[in-house]
């Protein structure tokens, strides 16, 4: 892992700070006071869905579009829409759907699973009727048939599609057709073995051979949400690649540029698809 200026997904840029303690003059997610806290030392109750939904997603941006691509032909190359697999969870999915609509067509039912309260109740909101703005997400999909064929997307989504407030550290192993998390693994804590931790659960909670698509942003420094500092570790594809190699067979992995930067020294995404393994044990 890297060190780096870079800031996260959906923020203002921030610099690399050299520890992590609580600057009582920022406003910060942290819960704790001093050291470095990790994932269960910050406030998840204070991510705000509004002001990241318009921040990050209001406009399709060519990164997101270039990964929805990816990720929708990914799918369309090991799933069957005649064959659908039974359940496919999201993991940490705060105000961002499109991870959801890219699995919708393939599976009977999908898991939202997110920590934060705010994020909760907005995911449960988009149902039975999520915002115009994800239509463009939809557009993009439907360039395949898979997504084409679906005559009545929104209702289908409300069918299928439920939230649970969760912590993705307590996924337990095996038990999902397919998967994905996006910009959840790198941006969640400040603790390298926790971003890994978390690419495990994540992997590990998925049957032998489910496929799965996960997005990083690229060596996050940390990000703002709303005025509210949250964490990152800045992670490298080659950290990824590293990461997934004992967890994933058929790995591909793809860095996104982002020509359109809304934030300083923003870098760009890592997006890897890939199969479960089977693990030992
Ligand atoms: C940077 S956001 C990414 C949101 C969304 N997946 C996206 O693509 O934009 C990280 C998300 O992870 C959630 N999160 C943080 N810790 C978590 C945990 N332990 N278990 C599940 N979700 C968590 C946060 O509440 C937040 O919604």
């Amino acid at each position: 892992m890297t060190g780096s200026r870079n800031p996260r997904r959906g923020t203002t840029a921030i610099p690399r700070v050299p520890d992590h303690r609580v600057d009582p003059g920022d406003s910060t997610g942290r819960t704790g006071s001093a050291g470095s806290a990790g994932n269960a030392g910050y406030d998840w109750d204070r991510f705000n869905p509004d002001w990241y939904v318009q921040h990050n997603y209001a406009e399709l941006r060519d990164d997101d579009r270039r990964i929805l691509q990816l990720v929708r032909d990914f799918f369309a190359t090991v799933l069957d829409t005649d064959r659908p697999v039974g359940r496919g969870i999201d993991v940490g999915s705060g105000a961002n759907l499109y991870p959801a609509l890219a699995m919708q067509p393939y599976c009977r039912y999908i898991e939202q699973r997110e920590r934060g309260g705010q994020n909760v109740r907005w995911l449960e909101r988009q149902r039975p009727w999520y915002s115009e703005l994800w239509d463009q997400y939809w557009t993009l999909l439907t360039r395949l048939p898979a997504y084409q064929r679906m005559e009545k997307p929104r209702e289908d989504f409300a069918a299928k599609v439920r939230v649970r407030c969760g912590n993705l550290f307590e996924l337990g192993p095996r038990q999902w057709d397919a998967g994905t998390m996006f910009f959840v693994a790198e941006s969640i804590s400040d603790q390298e073995r926790e971003f890994k931790s978390a690419v495990e659960r994540f992997v590990g909670s998925l049957k032998p051979g489910a496929p799965f698509a996960a997005a990083f942003m690229q060596e996050s420094a940390g990000y703002y949400v709303d005025g509210i500092r949250f964490p990152a570790v800045a992670v490298t594809k080659a950290d990824v690649e590293h990461c997934l190699e004992p967890l994933a067979r058929d790995v591909e992995t793809h860095r996104v540029h982002s020509a359109k930067s809304l934030r300083e020294g923003y870098k760009g995404m890592i997006l890897a698809v890939g199969r479960a393994r089977r693990l030992p044990g």
